[in-house]
């Protein structure tokens, strides 16, 4: 095959003008020269489960046969990375080795069904990792960011949203004022439920709280969803009175109440004009969203648990949700979320994608470089990354008024130091947040998280 034809295969044509364009001039790394190069091949897999800021983050790392050329991807399912990690290593890495990791379309086509039963969270985490490592490798080939790839800059900076809480209004009317002061415009804000333990004001891992005679596993976190429904209005009242319109409120319910209290929550919440309500429901109760719709003109935000396109097409086709929330690598990686951006498009659905601390800084980097490129970008969640996120992952994305920027290195010009990985091992007794199922009712019914 002529030198060309195999190395812009796959690349699309925009991708491929460019790349020539590029040899043309000097050639990038391995293309210089105009010398006949051998085929691009996947020549390792490597996977590293590692925690800086002491929440479980799962990074692909997938070599090629060109000395120095590598991707790198984010799969982390902080809740089973050790299950995403041997999803990796034991099935996808024997599926791609010596396979072309240009061909990035049909290298996600087909290790999605390489496994039959398909679309779940382990799987899909695992595909994602590969599948942006793949387009960290086009982009580096190229010799281009990849939102250069994805179509070009649409903005100049990614506007994000921060994280207020407290245990009382004055403590999150406080977080929010510092917000604002460091340059935030977007502000979501949660208050702790007296008595209740509430998603979104303690640390976002880390121990569990309760008896210490009660054995962690057992230790329930109790919750009621009525005292929640009623005490966020008021917080938002507040939080309009002292602060007036000079800040978007954003804030989510994590799912955590039933159908018909969200209704209300989500009416009585539109005198404060939010900039989104997130997760309203959960993946089960999508039915409600259009009888929701009619009620209230509060806009949602939902989706960071879809796996499946069958979860979004009928929300997004049916203009009943205003901002599309997933977590890339649960939905397939960076392949899968640009088509999903361009259906939300063409139905005025804005996106808001995931990006916590359980998102690494590498998902966070393809977050941003996707959010520049895409037309109908909404909002991006941030976070200021820790010392430690920022030395095992020098390039992460910079954060300067509020605003990511991405950078300008080819790929999504963020790296990752090994061997510091390593130091931050995570715990394997046991490998997960016990938190997670163990929030209940007062009788001890479980709830979703
Ligand atoms: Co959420």
């Amino acid at each position: 095959m002529q030198r060309r034809e195999w190395l812009t295969a796959g690349m699309g044509v925009a991708g491929a003008s460019l790349l020539a364009g590029q040899m043309a001039r000097a050639g990038p790394a391995g293309a210089a020269q105009g010398r006949k190069l051998p085929p691009l091949r996947i020549f390792d897999v490597q996977t590293f489960v590692t925690a800086p800021a002491g929440i479980r983050l799962v990074v692909v790392k997938v070599l090629t046969n060109e000395a120095g050329l590598y991707g790198l991807g984010c799969a982390t399912f902080t809740q089973r990375a050790r299950v995403v990690e041997t999803a990796i290593d034991k099935y996808l890495k024997p599926f791609l080795i010596g396979k072309d990791p240009l061909q990035v379309e049909d290298i996600y086509q087909s290790s999605w069904v390489s496994s039959y039963w398909r679309n779940g969270p382990v799987l899909n985490n695992a595909l994602s990792g590969v599948d942006m490592a793949l387009w960290d490798i086009v982009g580096k080939r190229a010799g281009l960011p990849v939102y250069q790839l994805l179509g070009g800059k649409c903005r100049d900076g990614v506007d994000t949203y921060f994280h207020a809480s407290g245990k009382d209004f004055a403590t999150v009317e406080k977080a929010v004022r510092a917000a604002m002061d460091k340059g935030w415009r977007h502000v979501r804000a949660q208050v702790t439920v007296p008595g209740l333990a509430t998603y979104g004001t303690g640390g976002a891992t880390g121990g569990i709280e309760g008896d210490p005679k009660v054995p962690p596993n057992r230790r329930a976190q109790v919750w009621e969803p009525g005292p929640y429904v009623r005490i966020v209005p008021r917080l938002f009242e507040h939080l309009r009175k002292q602060l007036g319109d000079r800040v978007e409120l954003l804030h989510d319910v994590h799912e955590r109440v039933p159908p018909i209290l969200a209704m209300q929550l989500a009416r009585d919440l539109e005198p404060f004009r939010l900039f989104f309500l997130e997760d309203p429901f959960s993946p089960e109760d999508v039915g409600y969203f259009k009888h929701l719709r009619k009620l209230t003109s509060t806009p949602i935000a939902m989706g960071e648990l879809f796996n499946n396109p069958n979860e979004w097409l009928d929300l997004i086709a049916g203009r009943l949700i205003d901002f599309i929330r997933v977590h890339l690598s649960q939905i397939g990686g960076l392949t899968q979320a640009r088509k999903l951006a361009a259906l939300c498009e063409f139905f005025g659905v804005r996106s808001a994608w995931h990006g916590p601390g359980d998102v690494s800084p590498v998902g966070h980097a393809v977050n941003v470089h996707l959010d520049l490129a895409i037309p109908n970008f909404g909002i991006q969640e941030g976070r200021i990354f820790t010392q430690a996120e920022q030395d095992v992952f020098p390039g992460c994305p910079a954060l300067r008024n509020g605003y990511y920027h991405a950078s300008d290195r080819p790929g999504f010009g963020i790296d990752i130091d090994e061997k510091l990985a390593r130091k931050f091992p995570i715990s394997d007794d046991p490998p997960f947040d016990l938190r997670w199922g163990n929030v209940r009712r007062r009788d001890g019914t479980s709830v979703r998280p």
